[in-house]
């Protein structure tokens, strides 16, 4: 089946303005996004915002239903976050940590969670374990065997990292952990919405996604699974009367579900337009669009590679939307800029949030592509390096 471009594209305002392949950054909304996000601001103008909120509390509930089915998830099992990465650290700091427990992390950790794990490595006497990449530069899956074997409390992995292609084998892990009987915790921040998640074949127990990268969501919105069995073992760093009930003067009672890592005020317009995102990517079919991204940026990275003085630095068995390449004897934020100058959207790596990576890269230019880019509009931005190339 072809993949509705001519619908994806006559939903996506700003595809007229731009050639976007700053998906990984965030990504152009589609319309039914915009217009839930100012109706709702609309409704909030005209009726109050809490009058607002008990008028489309029907909707708000949905969405809990949405990105559970988005996941193969529980609603209860969904809380609502401003970001992936206040998903990822309230389930984290909220992990029952004993003194000397071994956390296994890979290479390709986000920088904000490598730096949460470092700050409760001080708390707890944590052992960090870094377990090194396999030939294809994804989680060495016989090295994880082996750190398991030797016990741990949690396995904490990026499922794409945020500065290249590599998808990283995350059912095989999760599969791995079940087995060991350890917490599982998995960064989807970008392949949610990107490629398809199934939290009962990922066997996570964890798992933390933003809104407006690869689903297309609003900024400022992000949501965290947490599977059923392990919502009361983890309790929440911090808590409010919406996480908990104050039951006297000098008890409370925190939330049985997974709002219990919600806080009570939250942006209405932006959680709503979340919803909206999910439903589109499931409208749009998360498998059809992982297919054709993946095809994008295959291309891309061929065209790439063909040019001389291009480097491509994409790991890993499994490659996705995100292709990092460097040009010779060009700066990579001054290549980011011409390119922007030509109306391509890209952006580029922070070499400092890679100190697990490894390979001590220079920062690159980083081209992450959505299901709604075009073949032109990629063959615009090689263009663009071609001339930097010729005149290099
Ligand atoms: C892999 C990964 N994890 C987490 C994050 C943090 O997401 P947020 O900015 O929504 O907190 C990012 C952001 O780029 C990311 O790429």
């Amino acid at each position: 089946m072809t993949f509705p471009i001519d619908r994806a594209r006559a939903d996506t305002p700003g595809v007229d303005h731009v050639a976007h392949c700053n998906n990984a950054g965030a990504a152009l909304p589609p319309n039914v996004v915009t217009e839930t996000v100012v109706e709702h601001l609309r409704l909030e103008s005209r009726i109050g915002g809490y009058e607002a909120a008990a008028d489309t509390a029907d909707a708000h509930e949905a969405v809990y239903r949405s990105i559970a089915a988005l996941i193969g998830a529980e609603a209860v099992e969904i809380a609502l976050v401003e970001n992936a990465t206040r998903a990822w650290d309230m389930a984290v700091y909220g992990f029952p940590f004993s003194t000397g427990d071994r956390v296994i992390t890979a290479r390709a950790e986000y920088a904000s969670n490598a730096i949460a794990l470092l700050q409760l490595r001080q708390r707890h006497d944590l052992e960090i374990v870094l377990v090194d990449d396999d030939e294809h530069g994804q989680i060495d899956l016989d090295a994880l065997d082996a750190e398991l074997a030797r016990g741990a409390a949690m396995v904490a992995l990026t499922h794409v990292p945020t500065g290249g292609g590599l998808v990283n084998p995350a059912a095989e892990v999760g599969a791995r952990c079940r087995e060991a009987g350890v917490c599982f915790v998995l960064d989807a921040c970008q392949s949610a919405g990107q490629l398809p998640l199934d939290v009962d074949r990922l066997q996570c127990d964890v798992l933390s996604a933003t809104g407006r990268k690869f689903l297309r969501g609003p900024r400022g919105t992000g949501f965290l699974y947490v599977r059923d069995e392990w919502i009361g073992r983890l309790e929440p760093p911090l808590l409010d009367l919406h996480a908990a009930e104050w039951t006297s003067a000098t008890t409370f009672r925190i939330r049985d579900d997974a709002r219990r890592f919600e806080g009570w005020e939250a942006s209405r317009a932006g959680q709503l337009g979340l919803g909206a995102a999910v439903d589109y990517a499931m409208d749009v079919g998360v498998d059809a669009g992982w297919a054709r991204l993946h095809t994008l940026a295959e291309r891309l990275r061929r065209q790439l590679t063909d040019l001389d003085g291009v480097s491509v630095h994409d790991k890993g068995a499994v490659r996705g939307g995100i292709v990092t390449f460097a040009v010779d004897g060009h700066d990579s934020v001054a290549v980011k800029e011409q390119l922007r100058a030509a109306r391509v959207n890209t952006s580029t790596t922070t070499p400092s949030h890679g100190h697990l990576d490894g390979r001590a890269l220079p920062a690159l230019v980083r081209a992450s592509v959505h299901y709604y880019n075009t073949e032109d509009e990629l063959d615009r931005l090689v263009d663009v390096i071609v001339g930097l190339t010729g005149r290099s």
